[in-house]
């Protein structure tokens, strides 16, 4: 079996009888690498998820143990360092996996589900229980196993289903990994009842009884993961009652038993009109929760992505994040590589996710969830190197404050056998594939230029006109939406020194400049270069490197399977960004008609 990061180390055993906690497991990693006396497991069940180590000795919690073990492992086969206490900062790091019982994975790009097929469980323990090694090495210990868009059959997970459920939840036990299900907030409905109105008492009673079943199958279940009217989904506006309302309903059901209710806020009118200025999707969001703040249960958790819009290669913090202060939330991010090359272009996210968390105020952040990556693929990823987004997550969900470069270092000598020199080279590309991306397909903050529905690939218009509130207005003289008190007013969400620097363009980064603002073609950039130009030559360039990173990765010794699948991808990687580099350049010439100053082929 393909063992990602952990190919180095032994397999599993095929007898799971004797191996039921996460302190069994401890033992067993442990001797399979050490003689059994050289070190000594201690358990202190206060501390919880948090380990020590001191001399041949590793002190913990139930699963601080297994955390701590796994330290131990990754210091001596990865060269990580070794730290004598450590704790997780946030105490749920999930993932969010967005598997169809049909199979299918939505935004999926590594094959089908781990999960499911044809409507029905259907896995192979074997590869599950090496998922599941695979987050406990890195600290992950919650996986919510179905799309946040639920459809039949999944609504049974929490009704007819559940002895199914609660075998698979054995199947992550040892291994500190606990079960999440995305719930349908209209599931009353399905169960015979006329109405799911969370204030109406036949409701409330139907989701106390409801979570009595689950808990009585699964004690350990992590919670419900819940996407409300959003995008189709039903939700309480339907009853004209708030989020809070709704969320609050189904948190108190959980609560008797310890589960979380996760509540995602990505929340927007999804059918707006193009012709329409003066609405922003990017706003959405703040104008829904923000006035909430304060009214939910303690069992709630809003889950909010990073950006304002949707995992674009760069959006600024959501305002949201930055504003609930009497609120549990969870921070969201996508490892699925949707909008970023859909794991045929090379994309590390962890250099990302450190400038989310440099930015994000800590205290009421209780969780880190990242849509999965994951997929039947043999390698479980798609592209090998797409692996490292996983485990960079797991290192920087336990830690923010966790290098980049070190994450990445440590994946690549746990992963390949190289020399220190080619170590360097793969870390330097992968370190800086996103801004690579960036260059070609979406530099300056401008976002939805990608091809609808599917997006991959340039489509310049593609979202233009259409309904999704996804819009950068390029006309004959400028490009770009003016998000200021003179546009649209988004940027008023953000506390006054953000918006201050935000609001001027002299001050606003340039990387941000056409997410904020709506500027000349002539208007010139900090180091003096007009905009038009700057367009062109981010395309030229990162067609270039994207040939250049081809010939590099290529030369590297990666062993088989992997030297293929990345060759196959970089060379469809180099194609694309010269497919990027042309539309966008012309589409920008031919509205502009401003020359590149350079003199380089544009097409007509
Ligand atoms: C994006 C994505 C959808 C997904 C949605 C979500 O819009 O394209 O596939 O359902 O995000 O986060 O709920």
């Amino acid at each position: 079996m393909y063992r990602n990061w952990l190919r180095k180390f032994p397999d599993l055993p095929a007898d799971f009888s004797a191996l039921e906690k996460p302190s069994d497991l401890a033992a067993w990693e442990l001797s399979q690498w050490l003689p059994a006396h050289s070190f000594t497991l201690v358990k202190e069940p206060d501390l919880g998820d948090g380990f020590r180590i001191s001399g041949s000795t590793v002190t913990g919690g139930e699963t601080g143990l297994l955390y701590g073990v796994w330290a131990l492992l990754r210091h001596m086969q990865g060269g990580a360092p070794l730290p004598a206490e450590s704790s997780p900062r946030y105490p749920l790091r999930m993932i969010n996996c967005w598997d169809n019982m049909d199979g299918s994975v939505e935004r999926g790009y590594a094959g089908r589900s781990l999960f499911f097929e044809g409507g029905e469980f259907a896995y192979d323990p074997a590869r599950i229980r090496h998922l599941a090694r695979m987050m406990a090495s890195v600290g992950l210990n919650v996986i919510c196993i179905n799309n946040v868009n639920v459809h039949e059959p999944a609504q049974g997970l929490i009704a007819e289903r559940l002895p199914e459920l609660s075998a698979l939840a054995d199947l992550f036990r040892p291994f500190g990994v606990r079960l999440m299900v995305s719930v349908d907030f209209s599931m009353p409905l399905r169960e015979g009842l006329p109405t799911a109105d969370p204030l109406d008492p036949d409701v409330q009673a139907w989701w106390r009884r409801t979570a009595e079943k689950v808990y009585d199958e699964v004690p350990d279940l992590a919670g419900f993961l819940v996407k409300a009217d959003s995008e189709g989904r039903p939700g309480p506006f339907t009853y004209g009652r708030s989020h809070a309302d709704g969320a609050n309903l189904l948190a108190r059901a959980l609560k008797p038993f310890g589960g979380t209710l996760v509540w995602r806020c990505f929340v927007y009118n999804c059918r707006q009109d193009w012709r329409d200025t003066a609405t922003d999707r990017g706003k959405a969001a703040f104008e829904t929760y923000q006035p909430l703040d304060g009214l939910f249960e303690d069992n709630v958790i809003l889950q909010v992505k990073n950006g304002p819009f949707d995992f674009q290669i760069r959006e600024p913090l959501s305002p949201l994040l930055l504003s609930m202060k009497k609120t549990s939330l969870a921070l969201e991010v996508q490892l699925a590589q949707e909008y970023t090359g859909q794991q045929i272009d090379l994309y590390t996210m962890a250099p990302l996710w450190r400038e989310i968390f440099e930015d994000l105020p800590q205290e009421n952040l209780s969780a880190a969830a990242a849509v999965s990556n994951l997929g039947r693929d043999e390698n479980y990823f798609g592209h090998p190197l797409a692996a490292a987004n996983f485990f960079g997550f797991g290192l920087m969900s336990w830690n923010p404050d966790f290098s980049p470069a070190e994450s990445v270092a440590q994946w690549i000598r746990l992963t390949y056998d190289f020399s220190a020199e080619q170590a360097d080279n793969l870390k330097r590309w992968m370190l800086s594939s996103r801004e690579i991306y960036e260059l070609y397909a979406g530099q300056l903050g401008l976002c939805w230029m990608i091809t609808p529905h599917t997006h991959y690939g340039p489509n310049p218009s593609g979202y233009e006109y259409d309904l999704w509130g996804t819009y950068h207005r390029a006309s004959r003289d400028a490009v770009g939406i003016d998000r200021t008190e003179k546009g649209t007013g988004y940027i008023s969400q953000y506390p006054p020194e953000l918006a201050d620097r935000y609001r001027d363009p002299e001050t606003c980064p340039d990387n941000l400049l056409l997410f904020f603002h709506r500027l000349p073609y002539s208007f010139a950039l900090k180091d003096g270069c007009p905009l038009i130009q700057r367009l062109y030559d981010d395309h030229f360039e990162g067609a270039e490197l994207a040939a250049r990173m081809e010939r590099e990765l290529t030369a590297l010794p990666f062993p088989e399977p992997d030297a293929g699948e990345i060759a196959r991808r970089a060379a469809k990687q180099r194609e694309n960004a010269q497919n990027w580099r042309d539309v966008i350049n012309t589409f920008f010439h031919r509205l502009s008609g401003v020359p590149d100053a350079r003199g380089r082929k544009i097409y007509d």
